[in-house]
């Protein structure tokens, strides 16, 4: 175990670093990496009241900005986006200005569309704050918005300069969604890496209690299984898409039973068991799956649904292609596959066998 650790992502002239460790928001070296003398610090209410000091205090070279915006998805709208470039305009930000986005992924996902669409793109930094950023939004370069019509519908691939996690401020992240970051992490276990899996079985009660050590290591792994898909295949066109096993699943279940209502690590978790249900996965590991993700606290069950609905849902989602639905599927623990001839009847096989578990 480190107390520190130094993910890369190569990807030609777009890679970048991601540093995982303790006290980087009060000490690691920002300065270094902001190249102009200004930056714009964009972060939500929640953050800025427990986080903000510290940061700019760590950066004391340069001159900083702040935008301050709401929290929660609600704020991943046109025209929040309008209010960051509005911000840089007035700031007279030019192609040396560095955005740092400082939150979760709502934040990272928003500040990154901003960088990447000002001036046909600006440097920025990722400092996640929530377990799900650490772990996956602040890694490969997926930035964008919700329309109303569709959850990330406006976006583009524009990577970071850096992602800079201190999983510090991990202490203050309310416990349900410290866990949906767990379901993240569960997933790159069960896509990627059975020996990542093994370790999470024996170490999920350390994680829980939020362990350093525990943490750093979760972290890291997870973010280098990324940073190996990522550099593999960076825009989606194949194997980045075994990233959203269980996915296809939980959109629906968000939308079906409420977004907000359910968590979406909560819908993730389901989703993922749902997905296992008709992989060829054997028995005994379906049932590994399930119990770590019970022993994360994590909901394994759902109330009655109406399947027609969930399966209607399902149908819109993007990832059909050619009017028929591809699901992430397991092989075996560790090892994914995209299966692209997913019949309606392979859904609601999978929903029956997910209520008679
Ligand atoms: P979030 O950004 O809304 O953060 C969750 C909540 O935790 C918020 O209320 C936030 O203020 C609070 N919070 C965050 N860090 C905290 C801390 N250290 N202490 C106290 N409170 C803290 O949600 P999220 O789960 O981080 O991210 C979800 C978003 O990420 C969605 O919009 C989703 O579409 C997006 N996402 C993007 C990618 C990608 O690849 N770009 C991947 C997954 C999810
Ligand atoms: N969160 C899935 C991806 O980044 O591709």
């Amino acid at each position: 175990m480190k107390n520190k650790s130094i993910i890369k992502v190569n990807l030609f002239d777009r890679s970048y670093p991601i540093e995982i460790g303790s006290s980087l928001l009060n000490e690691f070296n920002f300065s270094e990496l902001i190249l102009g003398n200004d930056c714009l610090i964009v972060t939500n209410e929640v953050i800025a009241s427990i986080y903000l000091d510290m940061l700019i205090n760590n950066i004391k070279t340069n001159n900083i900005e702040t935008l301050i915006l709401e929290d929660g998805e609600s704020t991943k709208t046109e025209k929040t986006w309008s209010t960051i470039i509005d911000k840089l305009v007035d700031m007279k930000a030019n192609r040396d200005t560095t955005i740092l986005a400082l939150g979760g992924g709502v934040i990272g996902d928003i500040a990154g569309f901003a960088a990447a669409t000002y001036m046909r793109g600006l440097p920025f930094i990722q400092i996640p704050t929530s377990l799900l950023a650490q772990v996956d939004s602040s890694v490969g370069g997926k930035t964008g918005i919700n329309h109303a019509k569709g959850k990330n519908l406006v976006g583009s691939f524009y990577q970071p300069i850096a992602v800079v996690s201190d999983i510090d401020v991990l202490k203050t992240l309310p416990d349900r969604e410290y866990k949906c970051g767990l379901a993240e992490i569960i997933k790159y276990g069960a896509i990627y890496d059975s020996d990542f899996f093994v370790w999470l079985e024996g170490n999920i009660s350390l994680l829980l209690k939020r362990d350093n050590d525990a943490l750093i290591y979760a972290i890291s792994r997870s973010c280098e299984i990324k940073a190996d898909i990522v550099s593999q295949d960076e825009l989606e066109t194949g194997k980045r898409a075994i990233l959203n096993f269980g996915h296809t699943f939980a959109h629906a279940i968000e939308n079906h039973i409420g977004y907000g209502t359910i968590f979406h690590g909560e819908a993730v978790a389901i989703g993922m068991l749902m997905a296992s249900k008709i992989s060829l996965i054997s028995q005994p590991d379906k049932e590994r799956l399930i119990n770590l993700i019970i022993n994360s606290g994590l909901p394994h069950k759902l109330e009655e649904f109406d399947k027609n609905e969930m399966l209607e849902i399902m149908l819109m989602d993007k990832k059909i292609k050619n009017k028929k639905l591809r699901l992430v599927l397991l092989n075996k623990l560790g090892d994914a596959y995209i299966e692209d001839n997913i019949q309606n009847d392979h859904i609601m096989d999978a929903f029956e066998k997910f209520h008679q578990a």
